[in-house]
């Protein structure tokens, strides 16, 4: 069913059960105007720690905290009637134990109504992830490039190639027997991607991965053209909404400077005409 014909937003279990079928699409947000825009064409929004990239002008999504993820959380939640929530765990707020995790998962799907939280890590943050399913929190897993390890992965580079393969194919299966519904590999080569898809009984969500993946989820300011400070080989962009608005920008200072604006059309009489 498209998001457009759905009612309600679908359950973790819904997407659980698009495995194999027509291609989840799935887009971040961060604010209540974009989740307007694509509530009717997303399965689910992330609100994604890229929030602190993109919008925040952070180096990288280390620095983003709980209460930017609440915050914008609930701006997203305000946005969706019919795709399903899906909040970031930050950064520092999960890693440390199974129970901080639980802490801090409870608190995002309690503040922003999110219908499931995303986590970075594989094999090391299996038990944590069946500890929180346990728990009543739907868990979705990423893993491949992991931008909260970027120190430790030496970058943002494809994870996966050669001797590596089957390790990552190992935290494909623990997450997926911990008992996430759904697993983002981001930045994983295509032919390891297609392997993963194959094997586990959860969707897989591609980003930089494979056209057979499960989904595809892209970081809308990427996909628009606003966000281009850099542009990963991944993403397609489908629009150039930041060059077309500085040249909306441009022409607003150039008709303010020469007087062009306002207009008559846009400035109030005396008396109010009859
Ligand atoms: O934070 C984010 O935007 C993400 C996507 C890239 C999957 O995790």
């Amino acid at each position: 069913m498209s998001a457009t014909a759905r009612k309600t937003a679908p359950m973790p279990e819904d997407i659980r059960a698009m495995k194999g079928g027509t291609p989840i699409v799935s887009l971040t947000a961060y604010t209540t105007p974009m989740a307007q825009m694509m509530d009717g064409h997303c399965d689910f929004v992330l609100v994604g720690d890229s929030v602190g990239m993109v919008l925040h002008g952070l180096p990288s999504t280390l620095g983003v905290t709980m209460e930017m993820m609440i915050l914008h959380g609930k701006a997203v939640a305000r946005g969706l009637t019919r795709a399903m929530m899906v909040v970031d765990m930050p950064f520092g707020s999960y890693e440390e134990s199974p129970q901080q995790a639980f802490a801090n998962a409870a608190l995002l799907m309690a503040e922003t109504g999110a219908g499931a939280v995303k986590l970075e890590g594989g094999r090391h943050m299996a038990e944590t992830i069946a500890f929180l399913v346990a728990r009543g929190v739907p868990v979705m897993a990423h893993i491949g490039l992991t931008p909260q390890s970027i120190n430790t992965l030496g970058g943002y580079k494809v994870q996966g190639r050669g001797d590596a393969a089957e390790a990552l194919m190992a935290d494909a299966r623990a997450v997926c027997d911990a008992g996430a519904f759904s697993v983002v590999l981001e930045k994983v080569p295509a032919a390891l991607a297609d392997q993963i898809t194959a094997e586990i009984a959860i969707p897989t969500i591609g980003i930089g991965a494979s056209a057979a993946c499960d989904g595809q989820i892209l970081v809308v300011d990427d996909m628009l053209g606003l966000f281009t400070a850099f542009k990963p080989k991944f993403v397609k962009r489908y629009a150039a909404l930041g060059s077309d608005g500085e040249a909306a920008i441009e022409s607003y200072a150039e008709d303010v400077r020469t007087r062009a604006f306002p207009g008559p059309e846009h400035v109030f009489a005396d008396k109010v005409p009859s």
